[in-house]
């Protein structure tokens, strides 16, 4: 998604936003572009590209002044094209916008400005912005008011940063897509997330939606519905070492590899607050997006097994579609980013009925934390890379002692990290494995009970970063239908702990290998191995912890598949890491 920058103060606003810009890139982006103002002149470059391209090409540290804006687009309206990146400007070339979101209205609004004479040369949404702030200062308003009254006319949903020529402010709006406001001495910053502002700050206000903010080198001021509130600082204690990567070749396999830390880590998150919470609800539903939908549905299957308690899990975009929510439901919200928007409107919708709301996020003072009646944070640290892989551990490791914590209980950890440990070493087997199938591009994954919502990630994680087909199926299901499609050298990723399962999952690797199927079995489970063409040796771990094992050989093999097809691991293409149109 749109990455937005704003930085007023006494550094050299280019580099500066150039250097939030670089730390916001693994949102995924297509072209990108910074204004500032100085001397009487704002000064715009932007181009289609990665930021080093668009740097390369027209240097954009080589713009003036202490004040300024910046942007990464991810093309909704007009394609990717120098036009249509961002800043845009007004009639009047004095007047910058850089915009994520989307305007659902513009085109009437564009059909509006027009009749009165101004004049758009981009295909964006966003420039309508851009003339009605021109049309509204035109009217006498201060910026703030014309900004105030031009997104009150927008339907969808915005984050503004707006940057006028001879102002020492700069005005920000947001509604429903994330913006915060980094606090410095003589200095101020906005930006999409926090990381994006690390190097400089760990001071933040998250702004509400609706709310307008003007910043100056000196603070912020905040305006709701034409009144002055106050929004609350918060301190974030990330650092920006760990949004760095250090020495890794990429961050999704520094990320792999946190789990050692981040994952004990979440399991000593306290849930005490959110058990008392779902023993005293009447209805229990569990919602998110991806991957935080299949940590979801580990969660329900946790909960049923271990406290016999029922919990419908929806994918957040489907909620509204058929969950039946009356007062006393509980609705628990799981997104490790708190600003994807279809969960946000899920849980907008659960509130309309009167349903408490808990949230399950790793980013403290995000969209979904604030809105929550409670909040668990799962304590994984900032995650750069696109997909997700230690918080999706991070969000299952607290939803399982959350689901135990109902019935009383916790998990048994053992010597957890020791074990996980091991699981990552297998990265040098796995690596092979990829290398075998680097020319394989239908994938299966199967597994049962706990391990099937595992396969179901395993899978995302392989179409994500390696763009090669990946189906997962509970392995009862294959006889139902997919079986068909195995044929001789399809791969089919077997997750089979040993168990209650572990017969039938034997069955189902007999079933595919019957059809010429090439086994890749995840296991600890000798009979299992034996049967496989690459078994891949798992250390032994209490059922309720063997999804926070399972899950790490699928994210090695997405990642060495995607290295053997030359891809980067950390910007998928078409994705984005917090998603916030519906
Ligand atoms: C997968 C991935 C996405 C997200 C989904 C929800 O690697 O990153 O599927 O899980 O967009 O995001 P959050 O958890 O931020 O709500």
């Amino acid at each position: 998604m749109c990455g937005i920058v704003g930085y007023i103060g006494y550094r050299k606003a280019a580099p500066t936003i150039l250097n939030c810009l670089k730390a916001l890139e693994y949102r995924g982006y297509d072209s990108a572009g910074i204004a500032t103002a100085s001397n009487g002149s704002l000064h715009v470059k932007r181009d289609v590209g990665k930021i080093a391209e668009v740097h390369e090409k027209h240097n954009l540290r080589d713009l003036g002044g202490s004040i300024g804006i910046g942007h990464t687009r991810w093309a909704t309206h007009g394609v990717p094209s120098m036009a249509n990146a961002h800043p845009l400007v007004d009639c009047t070339g004095k007047l910058a916008i850089v915009h994520n979101g989307v305007i659902e209205n513009y085109s009437e609004i564009k059909e509006w400005l027009s009749k009165k004479g101004h004049k758009f040369k981009s295909d964006t949404d966003t420039e309508v912005a851009a003339h009605l702030i021109e049309e509204n200062l035109k009217r006498g308003l201060n910026l703030e008011k014309a900004v105030g009254s031009a997104v009150a006319r927008f339907k969808g949903n915005y984050a503004f940063a707006v940057l006028r020529l001879g102002e020492k402010k700069l005005v920000l709006a947001r509604d429903g897509s994330p913006l915060v406001v980094g606090f410095g001495k003589n200095e101020m910053f906005a930006a999409s997330d926090v990381p994006a502002l690390l190097k400089y700050t760990r001071q933040f206000a998250f702004m509400e939606d609706g709310d307008v903010a003007v910043i100056t080198r000196k603070g912020a001021q905040f305006i709701h519905k034409g009144r002055r509130v106050k929004r609350r600082k918060t301190n974030v204690n990330w650092s920006a070492d760990m949004a760095q990567k250090e020495g890794w070749p990429h961050f999704t396999i520094k990320e792999i590899n946190e789990q050692v830390v981040s994952i004990p880590a979440a399991l000593r998150v306290g849930v005490k607050r959110g058990a008392e919470l779902v023993r005293k609800a009447k209805r229990i539903h569990i919602i998110g997006c991806g991957t935080s939908y299949h940590a979801s549905l580990i969660f329900k299957q946790l909960l049923a097994n271990h406290a016999g308690l029922e919990c419908d899990a929806w994918v957040a975009s489907e909620y509204k579609e058929g969950a039946v929510i009356k007062p006393g439901t509980l609705v628990i919200a799981v997104s490790q980013s708190g600003e994807t928007l279809d969960t946000a409107l899920a849980v907008k919708h659960a509130k309309a009925k009167r349903a408490k709301v808990l949230a399950i996020t790793n980013v403290v003072g995000s969209s979904l934390a604030r809105g929550a009646n409670a909040n668990i944070y799962i304590n994984a640290g900032p995650e750069v890379s696109v997909v997700a892989t230690k918080t999706f551990t991070a969000q299952v490791a607290v939803l399982t002692s959350l689901a135990l914590a109902v019935a009383g209980k916790k998990p048994k950890k053992g010597r957890f990290a020791k074990k996980i440990k091991q699981v990552l070493k297998l990265g040098r087997q796995i690596k092979k494995i990829a290398k075998k199938l680097r020319t394989t591009n239908d994938y299966f994954f199967i597994g049962r009970g706990l391990m099937a919502p595992v396969s179901m990630e395993g899978a995302l994680k392989l179409k994500e970063i390696a763009y090669v087909h990946a189906e997962a199926y509970p392995a009862g299901e294959l006889k139902h239908g997919p079986l068909s499609l195995i044929a001789d050298g399809i791969p089919i990723i077997a997750l089979a702990p040993t168990g209650a399962n572990e017969p039938k999952m034997l069955g189902n690797i007999k079933e595919c290998k019957a059809r010429g199927g090439r086994i890749m079995a995840v296991s600890n489970s000798l009979r299992i191995i034996r049967e496989a063409d690459w078994g891949v040796n798992m250390p032994k771990a209490c059922d309720e912890l063997t999804p926070l094992l399972y899950i790490i050989p699928l994210q090695l093999l997405a990642y060495y598949a995607c290295l053997e097809r030359k891809l980067d691991p950390d910007k998928p293409r078409n994705l984005a890491k917090s998603v916030t149109v519906e």
